[in-house]
């Protein structure tokens, strides 16, 4: 496989205890649309999935995985985290789909329909059958009803490294098909859910990434769906159009104020004054030791973004969001 002057510099694996990853803009990119494919080094997202599940025709996978691997081999890995979503493993494409993908050594590869911990135990061992790369992650979709109510157990798999787990994803419209509810613009009867979603993950150390908003032309719309998501604990947006990453990036970094309030929290600890003390008052409120460990996770987050951005060549004001 071809290799880009840039991928090697890059920390190419999301290892448990290494710093955390902007993971703000997920955008999905079909592998059979060419024009998308060919945009990916241009986009300022922190992730691409080049899909090879819903947005491909049932007749074109053959086409698709063959589009994703002369894009791979002529490309280059992109700047960004590289994700892979493959058909589900029990169907008669998946196998291929993996093997296809675990060439492209992606970052992850995203399994679609995780029922329960099983799924993942399977697709893991396919891996060390096919001797991928110790460090690929797995990243699971909880888009079905059988998915949510196994979350428990899924997301306790976070816990064992070796299961390669690091991400939920939440898949908005197939959960909206399997149960019926309605997709009503405020998202008030999937909200339980999704918080269901980000607490597992939370419980098993794992990033969680908020569904799709499918109606790409209406940014407001989509700029309060992100606040929401924001809200409810997710680390960023899985987006379909290149017109989302920037409100995704807006709304999933940390503004200027809670930057300043991160490093003052940083400097009062860093006191000499204080490093006896559990719990100090800084500017009329009580803040504790714990508040320090969030900081600096927001700090490194931060930094991390930063990062991406100055790899992609785009003005981040310095990881502050512009709301
Ligand atoms: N990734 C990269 N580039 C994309 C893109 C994506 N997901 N979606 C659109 N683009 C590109 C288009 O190719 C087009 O390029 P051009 O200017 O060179 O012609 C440009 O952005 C503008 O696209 P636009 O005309 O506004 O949209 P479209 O009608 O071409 O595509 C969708 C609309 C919804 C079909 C397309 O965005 C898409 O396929 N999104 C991903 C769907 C998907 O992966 N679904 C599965 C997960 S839910
Ligand atoms: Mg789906």
């Amino acid at each position: 496989m071809g290799t880009c002057a840039t991928c090697d510099a890059i920390p190419r694996r999301a290892m448990k205890n290494a710093p955390p990853r902007p993971r703000r803009s997920v955008l999905y990119v079909p592998a059979t649309n060419a024009k998308a494919l060919a945009k990916i080094a241009a986009l300022a997202c922190d992730v691409v999935i080049i899909d090879l599940e819903d947005a491909v025709a049932p007749d074109a996978r053959e086409q698709a995985r063959e589009a994703m691997r002369s894009f791979v081999q002529q490309a280059g890995r992109p700047a960004c985290e590289l994700v892979i979503r493959v058909n589900s493993l029990s169907g008669e494409w998946g196998t291929e789909d993996l093997l296809a993908a675990v060439a492209c050594r992606p970052d992850a590869i995203l399994l679609p329909k995780v029922n329960g911990p099983r799924d993942i135990l399977d697709a893991n061992d396919a891996l060390d059958e096919m001797d991928a790369d110790p460090a690929l992650a797995l990243w699971a979709m909880i888009e079905t009803p059988r998915g949510l109510l196994n979350l428990r157990e899924i997301a306790e798999l976070g816990r064992n490294p070796s299961a390669r787990l690091g991400c939920l994803v939440a898949g908005t419209n197939d959960l909206l098909k399997e149960t019926g509810i309605r997709p009503t613009p405020d998202r008030r009867y999937l909200q339980s859910w999704l918080a269901q979603i980000v607490l597992a993950a939370r419980a098993g150390g794992l990033d969680a990434l908020d569904g799709v908003s499918n109606d790409f032309r209406d940014l407001a719309a989509f700029a309060a769906e992100c606040a929401q998501g924001r809200d409810l604990g997710f680390d960023g947006k899985t987006l379909i159009h290149p017109a989302q990453i920037e409100p995704a990036n807006a709304a999933f970094s940390p503004g200027e104020a809670e930057i300043a309030e991160a490093q003052a929290i940083v400097a009062a600890f860093a006191d000499p004054a204080n490093a006896e003390k559990g719990v100090i008052a800084l500017g009329g409120r009580m803040v504790e030791r714990l508040h320090l460990a969030q900081a600096e996770r927001l700090l490194a987050k931060a930094g991390a973004a930063a990062f991406n951005a100055g790899l992609q060549g785009i003005d981040f004001h310095g990881g502050v969001a512009r709301k």
